[in-house]
């Protein structure tokens, strides 16, 4: 048996979400060990971060697969060779196939810059500057095979101020996903979040704790 829970990370570009975890795995605000990053994409700067922090880089480049089964089934396979408690996508910009989010119902998280159920998809911040809202954020899920859909764990809220662009204002939901991701991660190891159909409860101590 595994002493400690894991998690991996899937991210596809910059990565500072990734970072963010793993820097509040080390300040020993999530108990947890993330044992590999994972990108579609080789030119992710996440595997530089994933390198400086001694953890594990996998590349399952795309590009490299004939179809999206074969790729997923690489994929699926890369991330079983850690046998992980939770699979965490942080800016993994591919929509993934029915068999993986099954194998991991319960168990695969999200972030999205938007406060869901508004703007999921594409340039979220871009599309709430666009229309308007005077309130924006991100939201943590987990992974349903609707897109942006699933469960929501944490969301946090930004203003939308005049003047804002779509930049902008990612900026500004970027510090409030740092906070949130790596706080829904610590609430899913402490075990105290509980999926009851679409919504989940958050119990207010660990059952652990006993106090
Ligand atoms: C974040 O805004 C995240 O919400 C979205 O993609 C972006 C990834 O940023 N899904 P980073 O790679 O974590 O810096």
């Amino acid at each position: 048996m595994k002493a400690e829970k894991t998690f991996v990370v899937l991210a596809s570009g910059r990565g500072s979400n990734f970072q963010a975890i793993i820097d509040r795995v080390s300040d020993g605000y999530i108990s947890a060990v993330c044992t590999a990053l994972i990108t579609d994409n080789p030119d992710a700067y996440a595997i530089e971060r994933a390198r400086d922090a001694g953890i594990p880089g996998e590349v399952v480049s795309f590009r490299s697969f004939a179809d999206k089964q074969s790729y997923e089934s690489a994929l699926i396979a890369t991330i079983q060779k850690y046998n992980p408690d939770l699979v965490v996508l942080a800016g993994y910009m591919r929509i993934l196939g029915s068999e993986i989010v099954r194998r991991y119902s319960g168990r695969m998280v999200n972030i999205h810059p938007s406060l869901l159920p508004s703007f999921a998809g594409l340039h979220a911040q871009d599309q709430a500057i666009q229309y308007g809202v005077k309130v924006a954020g991100c939201t943590v899920h987990f992974v349903t095979e609707d897109m942006d859909a699933g469960p929501v764990i944490i969301q946090r809220t930004v203003p939308v101020l005049e003047g804002d662009d779509g930049d902008i204002l990612a900026e500004r939901i970027l510090v409030e996903e740092h906070k949130a991701f790596p706080e829904a991660i610590r609430l899913f190891f402490e075990e105290r979040l509980r999926i009851e159909g679409r919504v989940v409860r958050i119990s207010s101590s660990s059952p652990s704790r006993c106090d």
